[in-house]
């Protein structure tokens, strides 16, 4: 593993603070990460362990967003129209955004923040509270195999992947399918937007790492949709080598080409991408230093991990900030991990409230600038760090 880049030190980027542990020392974990030039995978070097990260406090809730219920919806009409699944087994299920959308009998969730398993549990769901092993595997899939397995944003966060796959193996049948979905390595590079590496996603995957990793459990990938969600996804479908009924698409060739062009297979594309995000840190500290100066303070829009990885890093902190602004019930009246910027229900944003706003949740950009017209319409301004820092 060769390391490329040094976030610093950093605390657990979902652990939101109350008002009562707000003067408690946060637990912190050295960010680091790194490449592989054997099999092209990028991940960060000191992982927390799981527990730490997915247990009852998890935060993120998928049904809060309309952008991924839109987009669970269409897929699972998609999926049910091409692949025809008897049985659909969810791995991170969350609270049901996705599962939600087919007949109770015919899906399975694994999700092991229990906050969330119990939310689809009560509403009649079959979920194991449990992490994704292959013992889980097993025992699920005892009397029935699965055609299709799903997994958005979870397989990323899970660091022993030779388990996931040994897992998937012996629970897929022999022509199931693996939907597996997450953030893409390309965007993340080209979009210089280091935030998405935090200790949840250990892997941020690429076609060509994938393809090398599966390889070594008898799968492959026949397909790729490329995705706008958390800032550029890829959708990889996954089959058996030995299943030949499904054809390759032409759109992997196309994906590994785009990688291979841009890179991805060589540790000098990372270097140049670690020198890129230490100017961006320059750049971004400067900006809110003339506001500071100038007395302008800023709102941030949505306290995403992501922000909390770009301040801890820029050490940008609650000087700067009056407070966020954030719609996701949990994290209302909390404080962001490190810089302890506040947060507050979501308000449609005034002028008089302030001028300039961090968009923290800048891979809802478009959702966002849609949303507060007027406000952008009145003189309104965003800072963003994506692709170099600005204000726009
Ligand atoms: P997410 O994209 O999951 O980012 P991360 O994985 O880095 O935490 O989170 C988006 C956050 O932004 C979520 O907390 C909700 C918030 N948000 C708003 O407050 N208002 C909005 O209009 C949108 C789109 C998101």
């Amino acid at each position: 593993m060769k390391k490329f880049l040094n976030l610093g030190l950093q605390p657990l980027a979902n652990s939101y603070l109350d008002h009562n542990n707000l003067n408690k020392k946060e637990k912190k974990f050295k960010l680091v990460i790194g490449f592989n030039p054997k099999n092209y995978l990028v991940s960060i070097l000191n992982t927390v362990p799981k527990e730490q990260m997915f247990n009852k406090d998890y935060p993120y809730k998928s049904s809060e967003s309309s952008t991924m219920r839109r987009q669970f919806k269409n897929l699972s009409i998609n999926l049910k129209k091409k692949f025809k699944p008897n049985i659909l087994l969810e791995i991170g299920s969350n609270d049901g955004a996705f599962l939600g959308n087919f007949d109770k009998k015919k899906v399975i969730g694994v999700e092991p923040c229990k906050n969330l398993a119990n939310i689809t549990i009560k509403k009649g769901y079959k979920i194991f509270p449990k992490y994704w092993d292959t013992k889980l595997a097993k025992h699920i899939t005892k009397k029935n195999k699965i055609d299709l397995i799903y997994s958005a944003n979870t397989l990323s966060h899970i660091k022993n992947y030779s388990e996931i796959f040994k897992a998937v193996n012996a629970s897929l049948n022999l022509n199931g399918i693996l939907v597996l979905e997450d953030p893409s390595l390309l965007e993340c590079i080209k979009k210089i937007a280091y935030d998405q590496f935090y200790c949840e996603h250990i892997y941020v995957f690429s076609a060509i790492s994938l393809q090398k990793v599966l390889n070594k459990f008898g799968l492959e990938i026949f397909d790729i949709e490329n995705l706008k969600t958390h800032g550029g996804s890829n959708r990889y479908y996954i089959k058996r080598k030995i299943n030949k009924t499904i054809q390759i698409s032409r759109n992997v060739k196309k994906n590994i080409k785009k990688e291979i062009n841009f890179g991805l297979h060589k540790f000098s594309t990372y270097k140049k991408f670690s020198k890129k995000v230490s100017e961006s840190k320059i750049k971004l500290k400067k900006i809110f230093e003339s506001l500071k100066n100038k007395d302008k303070k800023i709102i941030g829009y949505g306290a995403t991990a992501k922000s909390c990885t770009v301040l801890n890093y820029c050490n940008i902190d609650k000087k700067y900030f009056k407070y966020f602004y954030d719609t996701t019930s949990f994290k209302i009246g909390k404080y962001l991990p490190g810089t302890k910027i506040k947060i507050k229900k979501y308000k449609k944003l005034k002028i008089k409230d302030t001028n300039y706003v961090f968009l923290g949740a800048w891979n809802f950009k478009e959702e966002i600038f849609k949303k507060e017209k007027s406000f952008i319409k009145n003189g309104g301004k965003f800072i963003t760090h994506i692709p170099s820092p600005k204000i726009i």
